[in-house]
């Protein structure tokens, strides 16, 4: 069985190291590696040389300080959904005009705040669009369109199309033309998004083709941002995203698109977030219970859905290994946690090699849209989180919470 890129990435060593961060941190706990988030920073930008490009980062991923440190570093942007991520990315140290704001359905007050903030804000509804040029005519704005096509590994997390609440249809451009003659705002920049974990190359250009087209009508752009949504294989034998499809599907046809650009300072944006992140991060969980039941094993956990929530939502699928005896003969278990609810799984059926109560398992591929969206539920911590830097050293970015900490925070919160 060929592993998934996830696993190749572990070797012997960084399993050691793995096992000595569950003996000294205990369990459960994020751990990302630097080095690949860097390695997947590098590739795209590769594939993406001889364009002008900005890359953004969608921190809703992952906002490990270290993993948004490294985005800083490697001179990328921000995508912020929420005055928090927006305030969170400017402590980090990014600067105002690297800052893109894309709440969808803003408030007044969030509208006014990431203004004052001097980041560009995009706007996916025309009431919006309207209450800004009332309240800044004259500005900068940016519109995120829906062209139609949507895309995405799972329904959910599709973002665009007619069932999708996001961006403005283009069949209403007239009417953002009439409101930015109206309030004399500049249309600096489109946007879409169409959905996440999108493998096919064709269904990408398909969209973006889309806001090209649209483009045209827009004389004062200063970019497009097509969106991230690029996937990562998560399956044994499943293959990443294919690159040479990428750079003839995708790649040439927007350089071709630049070159007859009437604007010599046109640029193209991406903002992924899984593509960067989601194979640096492994989820470290103690298998505290090995239980027969009458037709299945059951594999139960220190760790969850609160943790990982993505198998219980989207039915996705997250590489186990037992990382205490990776070498024994497999069985098949449903690996789960100790929340109370049956949708709280991490994989059904699953062969994994044979484990034994005090066990470390690793969940892979779990660096993005994993911590990010954990919850407190059952009033139990959120993991601990530690970061690998490319020299191999490890930095602890936070611990759990204690079980006093937990029970001050729901007081507290009465
Ligand atoms: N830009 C916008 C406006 C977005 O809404 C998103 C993700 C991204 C960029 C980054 O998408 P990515 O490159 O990571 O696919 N929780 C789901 C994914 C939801 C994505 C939401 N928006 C999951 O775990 O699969």
């Amino acid at each position: 069985m060929k592993l998934p890129p996830g696993m190749t990435l572990l070797s012997p060593d960084d399993r050691s190291l793995l096992l000595d961060i569950a003996d000294a941190h205990g369990t459960p706990t994020y751990v990302y590696f630097g080095r690949t988030v860097e390695e997947r920073i590098r590739q795209l930008r590769s594939h993406l040389d001889g364009l002008p490009l900005r890359l953004l980062y969608a921190m809703k991923a992952n906002h490990a300080v270290p993993m948004m440190r490294t985005m800083l570093e490697q001179g990328l942007g921000i995508d912020a959904v929420s005055p928090a991520e927006l305030a969170y990315a400017l402590a980090v140290g990014f600067p105002a005009d690297r800052v893109f704001f894309s709440a969808n359905n803003m408030t007044d007050e969030e509208m006014h705040y990431a203004h004052g903030k001097g980041v560009l804000l995009n706007i996916g509804e025309l009431s919006r669009l309207e209450a800004f040029g009332k309240a800044y005519p004259g500005s900068e704005v940016c519109v995120r369109l829906n062209g139609q096509v949507g895309a995405g590994h799972h329904e959910h997390v599709i973002t665009a199309g007619e069932k999708s609440k996001f961006g403005i249809p283009v069949e209403q451009i007239e009417t953002i033309h009439a409101l930015a003659r109206q309030h004399d705002l500049r249309i600096a920049g489109l946007h879409q998004h169409i959905g996440s974990g999108i493998m096919s190359t064709e269904t990408l250009w398909k969209a973006i083709s889309v806001i090209l087209d649209a483009s045209r009508s827009f004389d004062q752009l200063r970019f497009i941002n097509v969106g991230g949504g690029l996937g990562i294989p998560y399956r044994p034998g499943e293959q990443p995203l294919d690159m040479t499809s990428f750079d003839r599907l995708i790649v040439a046809p927007l350089k071709a698109f630049i070159a007859s650009h009437p604007s010599s300072n046109l640029q193209i944006w991406f903002e992924p977030g899984r593509f960067f992140t989601a194979e640096s991060g492994v989820l470290l969980a103690r298998v505290n219970t090995v239980k027969e039941g009458t037709h299945r094993t059951f594999a139960g956990t220190d760790s969850g859905m609160n943790h990982l929530v993505r198998p219980a939502m989207y039915g996705a699928y997250h590489h186990v290994v037992n990382l205490t005896r990776p070498d024994g003969p497999e069985r098949v278990y449903d690996v789960v946690g100790n929340i109370c609810e049956s949708s709280d799984f991490f994989a059904k059926d699953r062969a994994v090699a044979e484990l034994r109560e005090g066990d470390i398992i690793g969940v892979l591929d779990a660096g993005a849209y994993g911590m990010s969206m954990t919850t407190r539920y059952n009033m139990r911590s959120e993991p601990a989180e530690i970061w690998i830097t490319q020299e191999g050293s490890t930095q602890i970015i936070r611990d759990r919470l204690t079980l006093d900490q937990l029970v001050e925070f729901a007081l507290g919160a009465r």
